[in-house]
């Protein structure tokens, strides 16, 4: 069973008050890329040897390889070994669901950028999670229908449920609450990634630092209907100037580098850039797929990112293929 799942922008992000179980409430705005991870569930009987370049975790019934996908040049060995790892999570969690051991071996071939602002790891779980359901789901009648698996994303991770559902979406809450967005045409991104990570804990915890230190009263984030009106009209150049994300002050702080590779698709032409949700991959918005080529192949030349690659969104959520 092999489902394929997509990478995240938010075009919004926009973060509110922390809140007292330590996350924050946001207004974000998700966009789902064509940039894909794809996760295989295989059975496997009682025993079992897990081949492959990184073995996650083969101490017991689940077994999880990542591979780079062909082609993308992604870190696997920043990806987390260990029970830790979120598609492993995933998979005993849907085991545990439906009352039966997780004999299963996860395949993770991985093109999302790792620790990247990407939902990468998010998108495995949100994989592992449809993948397994359906491996172990053999009745008429799925014994996990969507919302559930919705539900079991959310306690995974804030970016789980979006990874499942694909598309444009508001998310409230952590991030989990989602209500599709009204969206036209396809918009043309390029995406320049960077050397390492970004934790994802540490940008959240660099942003309250620097609130607190401006004592800056946190306003409760609007969605902005400048972003909603260019999504719904499919007009490139609104959407680029309403992009936003208010991670971004922190991020650059924590990775003064990103500044340049911003300025860099600035001056080639971007018609909108930021940094992709807790980063370091920063995005940038092109006003056509010719005109991607051309800041992509011009971004790449300048050496301010470890790789640089095109996609489109909005596109679907996690898939069975
Ligand atoms: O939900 P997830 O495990 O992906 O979140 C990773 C970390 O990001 C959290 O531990 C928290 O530090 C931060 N976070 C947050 N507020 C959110 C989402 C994430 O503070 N809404």
């Amino acid at each position: 069973m092999t489902v394929r799942v997509p990478a995240k922008v938010n075009l919004q992000l926009g973060v509110g008050p922390i809140r007292d179980d330590g996350y924050h409430d946001l207004v974000t705005v998700f966009h789902a890329v064509s940039l894909f991870d794809e996760v295989t569930a295989e059975p496997v009987g009682g025993t079992h040897a897990a081949e492959g370049l990184t073995i996650v975790r083969d101490d017991g019934p689940l077994a999880v390889t990542v591979e780079a996908a062909p082609g993308a040049q992604v870190d696997i060995g920043d990806v987390p070994t260990g029970a830790d790892n979120l598609a492993a999570r995933a998979a005993q969690l849907v085991a545990d669901r439906l009352g039966v051991e997780p004999r299963v071996r996860l395949r993770i071939r991985k093109a999302i950028p790792v620790a990247g602002g990407m939902a990468g790891g998010s998108a495995d779980a949100a994989a592992a999670l449809v993948a397994c359901a359906r491996l172990w789901d053999d009745g008429e009648e799925p014994r996990l229908d969507r919302e559930e698996l919705l539900e079991l994303g959310a306690a995974l991770g804030s970016d789980v449920p979006f990874a499942m559902l694909g598309g444009t979406a508001v998310g409230l809450g952590r991030g989990e609450r989602l209500t599709p967005a009204l969206t036209r045409g396809t918009f043309h991104w390029v995406f320049a990634t960077a050397d390492g990570g970004l934790s994802t804990p540490a940008v959240y915890a660099e942003c309250d630092r620097v609130r607190e230190a401006q004592g800056e009263r946190v306003a409760w984030p609007q969605v902005s209907q400048n972003l909603m009106t260019a999504l719904a009209t499919g007009d490139a150049k609104a959407l680029g100037a309403a992009l936003g994300n208010d991670l971004q002050p922190a991020a650059l702080l924590l990775r003064p580098s990103l500044r340049r590779t911003l300025d860099a698709g600035r001056d080639l032409g971007a018609i909108g850039s930021l940094v992709s949700g807790s980063g370091p991959t920063c995005a940038f918005l092109a006003e056509s797929e010719n005109h991607a080529a051309e800041l992509a192949a011009e971004l790449g030349g300048l050496g301010v990112a470890r790789a640089v690659v095109r996609a489109h969104g909005p596109v679907p959520g996690a898939t069975v293929i």
